[in-house]
């Protein structure tokens, strides 16, 4: 299939999509926080926090694999995406990391599917119009790299989120 059948927008809560995997724009504790992290802890229920407490956190543009727990999502990734400083702190390459780890877990686990949200473009503060075009620009990448990848969802939380990632796929 083309890489844009495999990829799709979505707006709305990413705790309410049955796929393989969600992935959580977390914060280096991976102990929750607020955002999408919030929500999806919410959702998830304690358990999630359980496990959370035995993985040590999580460097910045490394990322680690829990179960889902009450969520419809049968694993969550936990990413931590960079704090937008400017962009002279290798922020976009760290960013680009994040969404490289996640790809390489998802291809270890098997997963076929999987929801992503605009790692870092809320709290942390990166540009969505340069966030988007990375995350299209590595997920053009990791389908091209594995076929048994069925589909990719962008959850858009709010509309300036769609509008750059709409952008980024048309510029693909
Ligand atoms: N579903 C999908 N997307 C969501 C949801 C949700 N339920 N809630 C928020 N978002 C969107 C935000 O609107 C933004 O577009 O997720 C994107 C990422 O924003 P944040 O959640 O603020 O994440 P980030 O910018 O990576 O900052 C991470 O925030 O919540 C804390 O613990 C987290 O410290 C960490 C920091």
């Amino acid at each position: 299939m083309r890489n844009d059948d495999r990829i799709d927008l979505y707006e709305g809560d990413i705790t309410s999509l049955d796929v393989d995997v969600i992935i959580n724009a977390a914060n280096n504790s991976l102990l929750g926080g607020g955002g999408v992290d919030g929500a999806i802890h919410r959702m998830a229920g304690p358990e999630l926090l359980a496990e959370c407490r035995t993985l040590g956190g999580c460097v910045t543009g490394e990322a680690k694999i829990t179960k889902g727990y009450n969520l419809k999502a049968r694993y969550i990734i936990h990413t931590v995406g960079p704090v937008w400083r400017g962009g002279e702190n290798r922020e976009s390459e760290r960013l680009k990391n994040c969404y490289k780890r996640c790809f390489e877990l998802i291809k270890k686990n098997n997963l076929k599917n999987a929801a992503f949200p605009a790692i870092s473009t809320g709290v942390y503060g990166f540009p969505k119009n340069l966030a988007a075009r990375i995350a299209v620009q590595e997920t053009q990448q990791a389908l091209d790299g594995n076929p048994e990848l069925e589909k990719i969802i962008f959850t858009c939380f709010n509309p300036e989120s769609k509008k750059a990632y709409e952008v980024a796929l048309s510029q693909n």
